[in-house]
């Protein structure tokens, strides 16, 4: 079922009817969202161009903002669409579904994917529910993650080990080799493990785990390969063949600069049957109804096929427009420009770090298992008190990490980030590591 005899069949009736019965006209695809003012770049001009780029964000001007891992600033242009979609909306007091379609292409070719497997969810965490709530499992079936695993990937494990008896296994993330992760995790592959699950990026060290490698492996053994991708979406560009997963969540509050709440579902279209919805809806699939439309008592609900069954009930648009618009403002900027930038901040960050007396940079250090991402910790001074002077005395946001004792700061550099703003942290944290 493609998704206009989906909506034909759907008896929701009340959509075709209701579509062609409104007073007002809804918000299609926004004005375009790459409008921001931006020189071109040129090696040249790369301080200026970055600065530009940074007087895209409404972040205040003394603020260093060094948490994209936690929450990503959407840019004005972002911020506009989206304020202009909520606006919009109201006059007319519809709530503007339709606009998913249209934001659903760019996000798909934003992922190398098609329209039907994409699905947009709420954040991360409603992703990786969606996946391990919706997978046939059965009680005593394995799924390995890795230890580091954010709340958000974790958790929807640990409620399906509470409800259906599903085995959780972790594998402790090497920062050292590829190889040495493709070993922890083929050591814990039994007859029962029916699921694989990695960050792609790890939240609290940000180590870069060697996706494409373990879907071989996965598929090797029949497994299912699910990527939590919170931390790589928009951070740098990859397509969902070349990781090679059955599916993929990640927040669009993130890397990728989208309104908060909003996070993108990947899934393979050949799989897409294996998910069965874990909420259902309207859009979910057809309800069963008789041809007056009314409800029977003894049919079946048929689901639709595409990722978007697992979307249900009203939304904001809004959210989704915005997604869009981020996309349009990544690809403006240039989306392997913005990992390049980030990447050499972060590398900036190490060589200084490596510099100061007793710190301890827990990132790994081959260029193909890092990324923007810096994560460190020193014996001098605990971690706490460290984040704490850095944001009160020089205004850096950062994270601290509290996961698996790592007891460490973490600090995540993106496009709106500069290296005069990686000076100044090193100096700063220099200065209060000595002063310990
Ligand atoms: C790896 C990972 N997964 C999931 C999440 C949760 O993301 P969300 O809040 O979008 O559900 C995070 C958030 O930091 C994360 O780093």
């Amino acid at each position: 079922m493609n998704r206009k005899t989906f909506i034909r069949g759907i008896g929701l009736g009340t959509l075709g009817a209701f579509a062609s019965s409104r007073v007002g006209s809804a918000t299609t695809m926004p004005a375009d969202a790459a409008d921001a003012a931006l020189p071109d770049y040129s090696a040249a001009n790369d301080a200026a161009f970055w600065n530009a780029v940074r007087g895209q964000y409404v972040l205040e001007p003394d603020l260093h903002y060094m948490n994209t891992g936690g929450l990503g600033p959407a840019a004005k242009p972002v911020l506009k669409v989206f304020a202009d979609a909520v606006h919009h909306n109201q006059t007319i007091s519809e709530h503007d579904h339709h606009a998913f379609e249209g934001a659903r292409e760019v996000t798909a070719g934003f992922f190398g994917a098609e329209a039907s497997e994409i699905c947009f969810t709420r954040n991360a965490t409603e992703g990786n529910s969606i996946i391990a709530g919706g997978l046939t499992l059965a009680e005593g079936d394995e799924v390995i993650f890795e230890s580091h695993a954010h709340p958000g990937g974790s958790g929807p494990w640990y409620n399906q080990a509470n409800r259906r008896g599903v085995v959780v296994k972790l594998f402790e993330p090497d920062s050292k080799s590829v190889a040495a992760n493709l070993a922890n995790i083929r050591a814990l592959i039994t007859p029962r493990t029916k699921v694989i699950q990695i960050s792609h990026v790890t939240a609290p060290t940000g180590i870069l785990l060697p996706a494409a490698e373990i879907a071989k492996l996965a598929h090797a053994h029949g497994i299912w390969f699910h990527v939590d991708g919170a931390q790589s979406a928009g951070m740098f560009p990859f397509t969902m063949a070349e990781i090679g997963c059955d599916s993929y969540a990640t927040s669009g509050h993130k890397w990728m600069g989208a309104p908060h709440e909003t996070g993108i579902l990947f899934i393979r279209k050949d799989r897409n049957d294996e998910v069965i919805p874990i909420s259902a809806g309207s859009y979910t699939g057809r309800i069963p109804m008789n041809k007056d439309n009314r409800l029977v008592a003894d049919g079946a609900m048929a689901y639709a096929n595409n990722a978007s069954r697992h979307e249900y009930g009203t939304r904001n648009a809004a959210s989704i427009l915005g997604v869009a618009a981020a996309i349009k403002f990544h690809d403006k900027v240039g989306r392997k420009r913005i990992a390049a930038h980030g990447r050499a901040l972060s590398t900036q960050l190490r060589q200084g770090l490596q510099q100061i007396p007793s710190i301890e940079v827990l990132t790994p250090e081959p260029p193909e298992m890092c990324a923007s991402i810096m994560g460190f910790r020193t014996s001098r001074i605990d971690y706490n008190d460290l984040l704490g002077v850095l944001a009160r005395e020089h205004r850096f946001r950062l994270r601290p990490v509290s996961e698996q004792g790592l007891d460490s700061v973490r600090v995540s550099t993106h496009l709106f980030n500069s290296a005069q703003e990686c000076e100044l942290l090193l100096a700063a944290i220099n200065d209060t590591v000595r002063k310990a």
